[in-house]
């Protein structure tokens, strides 16, 4: 039932004639972007500050539902859907005129952000040292093109994404695609259409190429992240430019796996230095000591595995914590090697 709603997205859009412009030059129209909160990026697609939509009262209705209907699409495929985080959750649903506010693509009111509920996350994204102009939905929630408009290929389906995919998780995968082709059953008989992927788990997600290296002009967090890593818009030096969704993967496993390896050689670790410390005598002072040096070690694995980004969301960071975590645990490991040699020549 989801799967068929989200192709009739934006087909609203297309009825006011602008996707072929779009396409060609990638110009906008307030009608279908409105951020007046960001009148630099507004400006930079053409757009005074001051311009309002002008959208009958049918337009917006049906533009609203349209909005309502691919967001939910998205968002019943997620954990956030399961875990009980609904629309509300994250929205006003009494700000600006009622719902309207989504009928264009456009920055709703908000009443809770990402950073009240992932506290850890938040903390760890605070310590970035090459993400720090960006916020937690340029890659978890980009603008990707609808359904209608879908594409793997960035320089067709980029200008056409005008809303913010709602499926929150990123896929790290050198070539899973968010949306793929099927099937479709429609009243006039079976077409091939895009619709959301599912990963292991049967969640929808946000594909490498959408969050890192998207050419989605319409997207304020793209303008404010420097054009991000797309060949095409980045103004970021040249070896953070990326050809592909293969090349960002390299780039990706490049973070993760020192975070990866150094997270699994501590917490095998830590249970390994514990029974240690049952089988070896030791004064209470180095006792303690011990103890809490792996109790450290072990709320820094917890806060690694809690945040989930594997080194993405602060890649050096994290990388100090890891080396922090090692150095408690040789620390603990050097107390317990001199009890043994104590208690060997005290016999
Ligand atoms: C109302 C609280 C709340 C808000 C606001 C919220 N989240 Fe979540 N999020 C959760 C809960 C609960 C989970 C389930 C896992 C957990 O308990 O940590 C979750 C899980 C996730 C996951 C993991 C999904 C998966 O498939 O494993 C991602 C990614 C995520 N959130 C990103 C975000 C982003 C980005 C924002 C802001 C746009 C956000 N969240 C806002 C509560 C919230
Ligand atoms: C630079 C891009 C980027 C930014 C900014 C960012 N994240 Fe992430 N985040 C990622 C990536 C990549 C992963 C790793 C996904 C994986 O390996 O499965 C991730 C993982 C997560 C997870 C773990 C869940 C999971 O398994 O996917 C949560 C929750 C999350 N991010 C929330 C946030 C929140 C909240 C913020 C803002 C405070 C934020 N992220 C900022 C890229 C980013
Ligand atoms: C986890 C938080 C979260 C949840 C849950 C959520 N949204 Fe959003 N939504 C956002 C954020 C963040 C934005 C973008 C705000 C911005 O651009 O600054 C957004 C933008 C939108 C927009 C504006 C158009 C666009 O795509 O940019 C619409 C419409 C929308 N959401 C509808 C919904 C609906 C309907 C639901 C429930 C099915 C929902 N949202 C659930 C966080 C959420």
């Amino acid at each position: 039932m989801f799967t068929k709603l989200t192709t009739i997205a934006l087909s609203c859009l297309t009825a006011f004639g602008l996707s072929s412009v779009m396409a060609q030059d990638a110009m906008y129209k307030v009608e279908q972007i409105n951020v007046p909160e960001k009148p630099e990026f507004m400006s930079s697609l053409g757009i005074q500050k001051d311009a309002t939509p002008k959208l009958t009262k049918e337009q917006k209705t049906m533009m609203t539902q349209e909005a309502y209907q691919e967001k939910a699409d998205q968002h019943f495929m997620t954990v956030h859907a399961q875990k009980g985080v609904s629309c509300v959750s994250c929205h006003e649903p009494r700000g600006k005129q009622g719902v309207a506010w989504m009928a264009v693509a456009t920055k709703p009111a908000i009443r809770q952000n990402c950073q009240d509920c992932h506290t850890v996350q938040a903390e760890v994204v605070a310590h970035t040292d090459t993400h720090d102009k960006i916020d937690c939905i340029a890659c978890h929630m980009p603008n990707v093109a609808s359904a209608a408009d879908y594409s793997t290929d960035q320089n067709v389906a980029g200008p056409k994404a005008l809303r913010r995919i709602h499926t929150y998780k990123i896929l790290v995968s050198p070539d899973a695609s968010s949306m793929v082709q099927q099937d479709i059953k429609t009243k006039e008989g079976t077409v091939k259409g895009y619709v959301l992927a599912k990963n292991e788990d049967g969640n929808a997600y946000v594909d490498l190429m959408w969050s890192c290296a998207r050419n989605s002009p319409a997207d304020y967090t793209v303008f404010e992240g420097k054009g991000c890593h797309n060949e095409k818009t980045s103004k970021l030096d040249e070896g953070l430019v990326y050809q592909d969704q293969k090349e960002i993967y390299g780039e990706v496993q490049k973070w993760q796996n020192p975070i990866k390896d150094g997270y699994e050689a501590v917490s095998n670790a830590i249970p390994r230095v514990r029974k240690l410390l049952e089988v070896t005598r030791l004064s209470p002072a180095d006792q303690t000591e011990a103890r809490l040096l792996l109790d450290k070690a072990d709320d820094i694995a917890t806060m690694i595995e809690k945040d989930g980004s594997w080194g993405v969301h602060a890649q050096n960071y994290l990388l100090d914590r890891v080396k922090t975590a090692e150095a408690y645990l040789a620390k603990a490991q050097q107390i317990i090697d001199n009890g043994g040699y104590v208690k060997a020549a005290a016999k």
